[in-house]
């Protein structure tokens, strides 16, 4: 077997013997269902682990990743997470995830080709589009690529907030809550940009449906 399967083998044997001895139970627990109350929706940045980040059970939070934390509404997969999330787990609140340093978010910002992801890419480089002004004003590339890794998850919140069965949910109550985070490699730390949603207030007048 290949060393790096195998040191995952032994790395999952330590994990369920380091757990088992904290919480003996915990296993039974784990196998009776799940009832998270996070939708967590991020990069597939191997430097950004969910649970560990955030210090966080499993149980607690349901994931989504792809490559720079984009929501797609033509994205099946994406759609059928958030939808399974929102009517069937009944999360309390979404979290869009972007990160500092994200490389797909960086190759979006330049002219290369890369092949295949030019699709993919094209939907990062229309929030670039979008906020043109803003970021070509930014002289310091690195400023710069951060805040586009901010506006990027700043826009990924908006699109959520365009998904109707979510506005469903809205119309009924302020649940879910959509809250836009971004994480920084270089300290470990979580940022809340502050652009939290519960309700489809703010949205462009076409995106709203009637309930
Ligand atoms: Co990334």
């Amino acid at each position: 077997m290949a060393d790096v399967i195998k040191s995952l083998l032994e790395g999952n044997k330590k994990w369920v013997e380091a757990i088992k001895g904290g919480s003996p139970g915990f296993f039974d627990e784990l196998s009776k269902g799940q009832s998270p109350e996070v939708l967590w929706i991020g990069c597939s940045d191997s430097r950004v682990p969910v649970n560990q980040v955030t210090g966080s059970d499993p149980g607690t939070i349901f994931v989504q990743r792809n490559i720079a934390n984009m929501v797609v509404l033509t994205d099946n997969n994406l759609l059928s997470v958030v939808y399974y999330a929102v009517k069937h787990l009944k999360v309390k609140h979404i979290v869009v995830c972007g990160h500092y340093g994200c490389g797909g978010v960086q190759a979006a910002m330049s002219n290369q080709s890369f092949g295949f992801l030019d699709s993919w890419l094209s939907g990062l480089k229309g929030v670039y589009a979008k906020h043109e002004r803003e970021l070509d004003g930014i002289s310091d590339d690195l400023s710069r690529f951060d805040r586009f890794v901010e506006l990027n998850v700043v826009e990924q919140v908006e699109n959520l907030s365009r998904v109707f069965f979510i506005q469903e949910e809205w119309a009924k109550g302020e649940v879910p809550q959509i809250h836009g985070l971004v994480f920084d490699l270089k300290t470990g730390q979580l940022k809340d940009l502050g652009v939290s949603r519960s309700s489809g207030q703010g949205l462009t007048g076409i995106f709203k449906f009637n309930w």
